[in-house]
């Protein structure tokens, strides 16, 4: 018997409400600690611990069927991945901030800026649209740090609490993005393990409405 792969979050935001998603469809993992590859149960379900970031290419070259991912990483480099079902945890926003103290009066102002930020794709895209040309430096964490050691004149991350932005004095003047968890789906997923799919996605949809 064929079996669904499923990419979620190795460690992170979205790791625990991810298992938890799939312990609420009733399906139990064996869970080693540091185990990177687990097996359900109880469900034709083979779980893989991956990168966030890394998650996108797998999909795409079909070494994992599915995968719960925050959509926001999907907008940054998903092209060709569909995506199933919003599984509503993990929201959060893609936003562009400023130094507390400064004025802003539009998207604008970020002509001629530097902007810091591990989500080049989205501001590209983003400030194309709106006909701004800024300057982007690629940083993967503690991008909000940027603009207080001078290396930027602003950021673009993601903000969920808002309490990074704050402690960093920081404000947020641009959402670009509003993002949740999502199933996604690989391109090159076979009939067998659509099949699959179509059973846990019908467990996936009576969980959220359960929640609802
Ligand atoms: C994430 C993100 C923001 C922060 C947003 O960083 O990059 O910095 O969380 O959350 P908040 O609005 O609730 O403060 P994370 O802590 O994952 O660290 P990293 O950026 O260094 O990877
Ligand atoms: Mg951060």
């Amino acid at each position: 018997m064929k079996k669904l792969k499923i990419a979620i979050q190795k460690s992170g935001r979205l790791n625990e409400d991810s298992l938890k998603i799939l312990k609420d469809c009733g399906i139990s993992i064996d869970n080693g600690k540091d185990q990177l590859k687990a097996a359900a149960r109880n469900f034709p379900l083979e779980v893989f611990y991956l990168r966030n970031g890394d998650i996108p290419q797998y999909l795409r070259d079909g070494v994992v069927d599915i995968a719960i991912i925050g959509e926001n990483v999907l907008v940054e480099k998903g092209e060709n991945i569909t995506i199933a079902e919003k599984l509503g945890f993990s929201k959060c926003k893609v936003s562009l901030a400023i130094p507390k103290g400064e004025t802003y009066n539009s998207v604008k102002d970020f002509e001629g800026k530097r902007i810091a930020t591990s989500y080049p794709e989205t501001v590209k895209a983003y400030l194309k649209e709106k006909g701004v040309k800024a300057d982007l430096h690629i940083i993967n964490g503690s991008v909000e740090i940027a603009p207080n050691i001078g290396l930027a004149d602003a950021i673009c991350d993601i903000v969920s609490s808002g309490s990074t932005l704050f402690k960093n004095n920081l404000k947020e003047v641009e959402i670009m993005l509003k993002s949740e968890a999502v199933l996604a789906v690989s391109p090159k997923i076979q009939a067998e393990e659509q099949q699959i799919l179509q059973k846990l996605q019908f467990r996936i949809q009576s969980v959220l409405t359960a929640r609802s």
